[in-house]
């Protein structure tokens, strides 16, 4: 099969991707490398087409998207303070360049696009776990910004039949998440902290939860939502369902690593929810999927990453 993954270079994309060529598809990526790395995708650099380019130019996507049969939409500004900052760039990035994508799917008649949506739709929606059916109340422009994306699919499926399916990845961390951004998910910013010994920072009393999904279920997920059958306009929760605080985390890092850390707990941020947490039961029963790796389980897995990935660049560093 061909696919086209955007944001290919990107954290989960680049995990899709080695995924996808594994499996023996082909592969574009579409990516303008603003928070991938080309470096990502180097062990599979010669079996894949790499298009360095934004989603935000039609004509780029056009060229992209030439006789692929799946899409899997996954560039983005990934970021919710980020968003509160700069609503414009996000809307732009986000949402126009989700509307090209949808546009040129329409023309190309691909099979199916699979979108990368998100957990922070839900907003404060008080009721734990989060389902797919409950009404979902963005409090973050980044949380509308997905969810507009979501409804954007569902519009092309009605108006023009283009199969759509959007996934709602709740926390996903692991390998290649980059921690050098003050944007950065907090995972990969603790494994950091970890690594070199600085001080962590939690925002507010560390008390609040996310769901916190390695990301080979994501992978998992991107997977099946492009295969299974009848579930085009449909959101699906991707998650493990359960939920961990920041300061839960730090304690299970310490166990992994041996190492004790004191936080500095800083304020609350603007736009981010309080607690997280994903009810799977509809991705269970439509599409087949279960979590894979649990979440120590994945947070080992991380460190160990991080840890090998920084020798291996001191070791070069040295030479
Ligand atoms: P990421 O920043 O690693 O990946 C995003 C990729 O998109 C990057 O490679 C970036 O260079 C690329 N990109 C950004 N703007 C682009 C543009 N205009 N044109 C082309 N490429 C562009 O982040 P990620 O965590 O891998 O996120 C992937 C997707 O999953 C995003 O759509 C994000 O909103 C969504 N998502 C992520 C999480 C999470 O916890 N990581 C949770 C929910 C949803
Ligand atoms: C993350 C994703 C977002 C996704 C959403 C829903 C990133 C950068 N963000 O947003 O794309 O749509 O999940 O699944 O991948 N925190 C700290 N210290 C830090 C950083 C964060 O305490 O150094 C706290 C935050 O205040 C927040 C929690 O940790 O309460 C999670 O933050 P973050 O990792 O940025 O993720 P979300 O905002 O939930």
């Amino acid at each position: 099969m061909r696919y086209l993954v955007t944001g290919g270079a990107g954290f989960i994309g680049s995990n899709t991707v080695d995924e996808l060529v594994s499996r023996g598809h082909s592969v574009v990526v579409l990516d303008d490398l603003s928070s991938g790395k080309e470096d990502h995708l180097a062990e599979i650099r010669n079996k894949i087409t790499f298009i360095k380019g934004s989603v935000t130019d039609i004509e780029v996507v056009r060229k992209a998207m030439h006789e692929a049969e799946y899409v899997l939409h996954l560039a983005a500004r990934t970021s919710v303070p980020r968003s509160v900052k700069d609503p414009i760039e996000t809307n732009r990035i986000n949402v126009d360049g989700t509307l090209n994508v949808l546009v040129a799917a329409k023309e190309m008649k691909v099979k199916r696009v699979v979108l990368a949506a998100s957990s922070s739709a839900y907003g404060e929606t008080p009721t734990l776990p989060k389902a797919e059916t409950m009404q979902p109340q963005p409090i973050s422009p980044y949380g509308v910004t997905k969810y507009v994306g979501e409804l954007y699919g569902q519009a092309f499926g009605r108006c023009y039949g283009l199969e759509n399916v959007a996934l709602r990845y709740f926390n996903i961390f692991g390998p290649r998440q980059d921690p050098s951004s003050p944007y950065s998910g907090v995972l990969a910013k603790f494994c950091a902290a970890f690594l070199e010994e600085t001080q962590p920072v939690v925002f507010g009393d560390g008390e609040q939860t996310r769901d916190f999904t390695f990301v080979d279920n994501a992978v998992l997920a991107n997977l099946l939502a492009c295969e299974a059958p009848n579930v085009s306009g449909r959101v699906f929760n991707v998650g493990t369902g359960g939920r961990v605080s920041p300061n839960q985390v730090l304690l299970t890092l310490a166990r992994i690593t041996g190492k004790t850390l004191e936080a500095k707990y800083d304020p609350p941020r603007e736009g981010d929810i309080r607690d997280s947490q994903a009810d799977i039961s509809r991705a269970r029963e439509f599409l087949g999927y279960r979590p894979q790796v649990g979440f120590e389980e994945g947070l080992t897995l991380t460190f160990e990453w991080y840890r090998s990935t920084q020798a291996k660049t001191q070791a070069k560093s040295e030479t």
